[in-house]
């Protein structure tokens, strides 16, 4: 598949067209962001690391039949995807309180949540990804009310196989932030999984593995998301 011309640049990601309309190239850098773009670094590896660590987890949603974008690695910090009409909204489900949520609702960082919240963010890094409700995803053309109710069961589904995961691996699933598209008709899952859009706690110690190690200056970043990957199995 020949890479062709950059068709978009996003914090961490650029996408490339392809020789087929179908189907774009997207090469994972090692900037990292946070805060909406407001804190940005490079993080040597990081790329790699996430490109890697995605298509392991994106395989293993298909396996569990979650229709996704991704088709396989091209190299280190390239993959070939599905192209999507993508929908403007971030699906966050939360296991446990962190984050956000913590600073909106004065709520402990940790508790659980049974059964886990649904969330949607506006995908506008200008406004901050405000949290909207279906309601206004509705009123302003983002999503129809059907593809909402299949995004929702889809993140609830992608959280029921990846906390199974992550706990085999003494990790607990705290959080994390799914996107989606239209492929053919059909809501497919796009964007990224990786220790970038998720909180990843240890287990025993709830030591953070996960992007709040970049957003709260804690060091060894790349290094923790390493170890996700070697507790999943990821080969990097
Ligand atoms: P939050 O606590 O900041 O709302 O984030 C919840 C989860 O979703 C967390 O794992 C980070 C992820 N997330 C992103 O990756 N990008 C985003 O723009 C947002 C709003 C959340
Ligand atoms: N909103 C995400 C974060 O705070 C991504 C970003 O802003 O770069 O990490």
């Amino acid at each position: 598949m020949q890479k062709g011309e950059l068709l978009y640049t996003g914090k961490a990601k650029s996408v490339y067209a392809t020789d087929s309309a179908d189907f774009v190239i997207i090469a994972y850098r090692n900037d990292t962001s946070a805060f909406d773009g407001k804190k940005v670094e490079q993080l040597d590896r990081k790329g790699m690391v996430n490109n890697k660590f995605n298509a392991f987890i994106m395989d293993k949603l298909a396996a569990a039949g979650i229709p996704t974008h991704h088709e396989r690695l091209l190299n280190d910090t390239d993959s070939l995807v599905k192209h999507l009409q993508m929908i403007p909204l971030e699906c966050v489900v939360r296991n446990f309180a962190a984050g956000s949520l913590v600073r909106r609702l004065g709520v402990e960082e940790g508790m659980s949540l049974t059964p886990p919240t649904f969330e949607l963010f506006l995908k506008n890094d200008a406004l901050g990804d405000p949290m909207v409700n279906e309601s206004h995803a509705v009123s302003f053309g983002w999503a129809t009310t059907e593809q909402i109710a299949q995004m929702r069961e889809l993140t609830f589904r992608v959280n029921e196989v990846l906390s199974a995961l992550f706990l085999a691996g003494d990790m607990l699933l705290v959080d994390f932030k799914l996107e989606f598209g239209v492929f053919k008709g059909q809501i497919v899952l796009g964007d990224e999984f990786s220790p970038d859009g998720c909180r990843l706690w240890d287990r025993e110690t709830r030591r953070k593995l996960d992007k709040d190690r970049f957003r709260q200056g804690l060091g060894g970043v790349v290094e923790a998301y390493e170890e996700v990957a070697q507790r999943l199995g990821v080969s990097l």
